[in-house]
């Protein structure tokens, strides 16, 4: 069975397994570890300073010219993120975002002009690579703390905006759900070595 669903444990036993997990967590690990996780235990709320530190681990992410072209708004107040998470839930899709714990949305920024002439001149959209390793950052350091999350592209960014009060002219390329996964840890399913790997030519 998945040691993630091995038996009840204690908040406080919970807590000092999940340190004790940390400090043995290769980066081999973490990434084998990290899943889009579904399902979370409604009954634990995700603890300030664990958000804290996955804001802090996007912070310090990479970015093109080091623009930073983000911001995380963390959906805490629990009717506001209902609202929230029932934007991302149509057509049988993401139902899971209505009851998350925590929903964090990311919001796109000004690159800064250097960026902006950079992503023009080599035609590169630098903002959606900078915030897709943001994004990466933050889930990692989640699964890295015993959090399970799970990126969404799919919802009503209209609505997500409006109720977030967040200016029209902005975007939101993603929402991510926090909460402690009530699910085991699943397979990977990825294209085959050498599908997605060459050595010297395409
Ligand atoms: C940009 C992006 C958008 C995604 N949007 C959704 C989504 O709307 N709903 C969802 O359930 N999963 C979403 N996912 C999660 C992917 O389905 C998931 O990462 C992929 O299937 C690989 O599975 P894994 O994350 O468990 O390894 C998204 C992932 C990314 C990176």
């Amino acid at each position: 069975m998945n040691e993630r669903l091995s038996g009840p444990r204690s908040e406080v036993s919970n807590h000092f397994y999940e340190l004790k997990k940390m400090e043995k967590m290769l980066f081999e690990e973490l990434v084998q570890q990290r899943q889009s996780d579904r399902k979370y235990d409604e009954s634990r709320e995700v603890e300030e300073d664990k958000l804290m530190k996955c804001i802090e681990a996007a912070r310090l992410s990479p970015s093109a010219n080091n623009a930073q072209p983000w911001k995380f708004v963390a959906v805490c107040d629990p009717e506001l993120r209902s609202q929230v998470g029932r934007a991302a839930a149509d057509m049988g899709m993401n139902k899971f975002c209505i009851t998350a714990p925590l929903i964090v949305a990311l919001v796109l920024e000004k690159q800064g002009l250097m960026s902006t002439v950079g992503s023009v001149l080599k035609n590169k959209e630098y903002r959606l690579i900078d915030v897709g390793i943001a994004a990466t950052h933050f889930c990692l350091q989640a699964t890295a703390l015993g959090l399970g999350t799970c990126m969404v592209g799919w919802f009503d960014e209209k609505k997500v905006k409006k109720l977030l009060g967040i200016p029209r002219s902005k975007r939101i390329p993603l929402l991510i759900t926090v909460g402690y996964p009530d699910n085991p840890q699943h397979d990977k399913k990825r294209k085959a070595l050498n599908e997605m790997f060459s050595r010297d030519k395409y």
